[in-house]
């Protein structure tokens, strides 16, 4: 009979101790930068309820209609995230967030799934972390998020990008948009693309978004949003840009940039890299000031933005950037004997209280087994005991960089351990 395999679901990955050391380092490098921007962190459940998702990101996008994992159980329905933003925003509403005053500055690191086909950069199970600021209308608000969002890359080295910067308006401005670009593309409706036509009644601006050869002569031609904006959105749109300025970012417009939710009004946003083939966006966000009240809550303005860690790691690839050190154990203690042995795990504790990082053998392998384990841990000091070493009460302390050693009490080690 042939063994049982089992492997993970298609376009879910394993992140194995090498590479968890690199998402360690990653998740590091958010936390102290979210800290400097005074943002704090929310965590909510993997699951809601689909009716937020469907309600939150709108019932036609791609998302929506065809990437959410979800099922029903008893009376309720289940979705697995597939982004934060509503879920977020549901915690707000919920929680009443709104009265601990002033914008809420939050942001997340986490696993979301979205039933894509999976290839480079895009998974069924991905981790984003991202940033919401729910409660300001302010145009610092925007330009803060795009701050906070392009300081990681900065960080980490990642310089090689584009800011694509857009607005897409209040909804006043784009219904004018709508009916300007339908008006550009109905002459020419035949000759879209099957998913462009499908999309030129329920969800035209998405057209712009199009990667179809036949649809590009018809986007190229298209009115711009720009040209449609209200005043207020105008005026929005110049001060996002002014701070931009101010903070010495970079950016270039594009004024066909449209995202795939529903929920966005005004400032939208992507990051792009030339390192990542077809999933080139490392990140992107906007503004939706209407998504908490269609969630239930006040009137509220918000904005925010997310990234996807998998390409991050990948740009890294791709560039040859190093995240995180090697890995390293201080102390290996090798024992000889039952009795070693026994001292060994009796003094394990002592090191690490004392802050050094401490292990040995659970193999009952030879001396020189417990040498090589040590090598291939990358331990910076072996301790060394055997029957001599515990009359004496003095042991061996061995430098694995530099070859050296010398003979000491335990006392005396865990000084220089502590030191060193
Ligand atoms: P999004 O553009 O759908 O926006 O996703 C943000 C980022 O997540 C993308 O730029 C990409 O790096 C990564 N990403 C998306 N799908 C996948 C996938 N299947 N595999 C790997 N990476 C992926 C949002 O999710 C919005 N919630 C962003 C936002 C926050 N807007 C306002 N606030």
């Amino acid at each position: 009979m042939s063994k049982v395999k089992f492997t993970t679901h298609h376009g879910m990955v394993d992140i194995l101790p090498d590479e968890v050391k690199k998402w360690q380092f990653l998740e590091r490098l958010i936390h102290g930068e979210a800290e400097k921007f005074n943002f704090e962190e929310i965590r909510t459940p993997i699951m809601e309820q689909t009716e937020l998702i469907i309600r939150g990101l709108g019932q036609l996008t791609d998302i929506v209609s065809k990437e959410i994992f979800s099922f029903s159980r008893g009376d309720d329905n289940y979705v697995l995230r597939p982004e934060l933003t509503a879920p977020v925003v549901r915690a707000y509403v919920e929680n009443h967030l709104d009265q601990r005053g002033g914008s809420q500055k939050l942001y997340y690191i986490g696993p979301m799934f979205r039933a894509e086909r999976p290839q480079k950069g895009r998974q069924r199970q991905f981790h984003q972390f991202g940033v919401e600021v729910i409660g300001s209308s302010d145009a610092v608000a925007d330009a803060e998020v795009i701050a906070f969002m392009v300081n990681i890359y900065d960080k980490i080295g990642i310089t090689n990008t584009t800011l694509k910067l857009n607005s897409i308006g209040d909804p006043e401005s784009r219904k004018a948009y709508v009916e300007a670009l339908k008006n550009h593309l109905k002459p020419n409706f035949d000759k879209l693309s099957d998913i462009s036509q499908k999309r030129f009644e329920n969800n035209p601006l998405r057209i712009l978004d199009s990667k179809e050869e036949e649809d590009q002569p018809f986007i190229e031609s298209a009115p711009v949003i720009t040209d449609y904006l209200n005043d207020e959105s105008v005026a929005h749109y110049i001060k996002v840009k002014q701070y931009l300025k101010d903070l010495g970012i970079s950016y270039e417009e594009d004024p066909y940039l449209v995202r795939g939710m529903d929920y966005y009004t005004q400032t939208a946003f992507e990051l792009i890299s030339p390192d990542l083939g077809a999933q080139d966006a490392l990140a992107g966000g906007g503004r939706y000031d209407l998504l908490v009240e269609e969630i239930g809550g006040q009137p509220t303005p918000a904005v925010g933005f997310a990234a996807g860690m998998e390409r991050l790691l990948i740009a890294c690839e791709e560039l040859g950037i190093p995240l995180g050190d090697e890995k390293t154990v201080d102390a290996y203690i090798v024992t000889l004997g039952e009795e070693a042995r026994s001292w060994g795990l009796s003094k394990l504790p002592e090191l690490r209280k004392a802050g050094v990082s401490a292990t040995m053998d659970y193999m009952g392998r030879s001396m020189k087994a417990q040498m090589k384990d040590a090598n291939r841990e990358n331990a910076l000091y072996t301790i060394i005991v055997g029957g001599n070493e515990l009359q004496e009460g003095k042991f061996t302390l061995r430098n694995m960089k530099e070859s050296d050693e010398g003979s000491y009490t335990f006392k005396e080690i865990l000084e220089k351990l502590v030191s060193s």
